[in-house]
């Protein structure tokens, strides 16, 4: 079935300039991009977002990145996109991520309490649904 699934190209992707290169990455492998839209997030919305880390260590300053620029919301479409972009993106830790990928190719540990991965991408239907309706409410 054709699936949508929400990307976050993350405050570090778009103070490093990396939106345009990420967003032709998705194209390229054949996704449409259904919305884009630049967005500064909320603590609210956060909050939301990321319920599921409460409490880690890395949650504070997660919350704090999030919030230290805007963020690129896209919700890109087409069959298998859910696991086609996480596949596209790489593993979280960057350092582990293979070249070819997005994180594999541009991301890198700086050494902070957060990683810093340019991009985030849902990981099932349900969240993709659950996400974009933060993002992208009434989509
Ligand atoms: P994402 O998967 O989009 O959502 C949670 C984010 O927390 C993740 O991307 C990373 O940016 C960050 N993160 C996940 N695990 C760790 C970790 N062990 N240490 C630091 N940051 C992490």
């Amino acid at each position: 079935a054709i699936e949508r699934t929400l990307i976050l190209v993350k405050p570090d992707g778009v103070r490093r300039g990396l939106t345009g290169e990420i967003l032709r990455r998705v194209e390229a492998k054949g996704y449409t991009l259904a919305a884009v839209e630049l967005q500064h997030a909320t603590p609210d919305q956060l909050a939301t977002h990321y319920a599921e880390h409460e409490g880690k260590p890395f949650y504070a300053p997660l919350v704090e990145f999030m919030l230290s620029g805007p963020t690129l919301a896209v919700i890109a479409e087409g069959q298998g996109v859910i696991a086609g972009f996480r596949s596209l993106a790489g593993a979280t830790d960057p350092t582990a991520a293979a070249p070819g990928t997005i994180r594999g190719d541009m991301a890198r540990d700086w050494g902070l309490k957060v990683q810093q991965n340019l991009v985030h991408g849902s990981d099932s239907p349900e969240s993709a649904e659950r996400e974009i309706a933060i993002w992208f409410p009434g989509r």
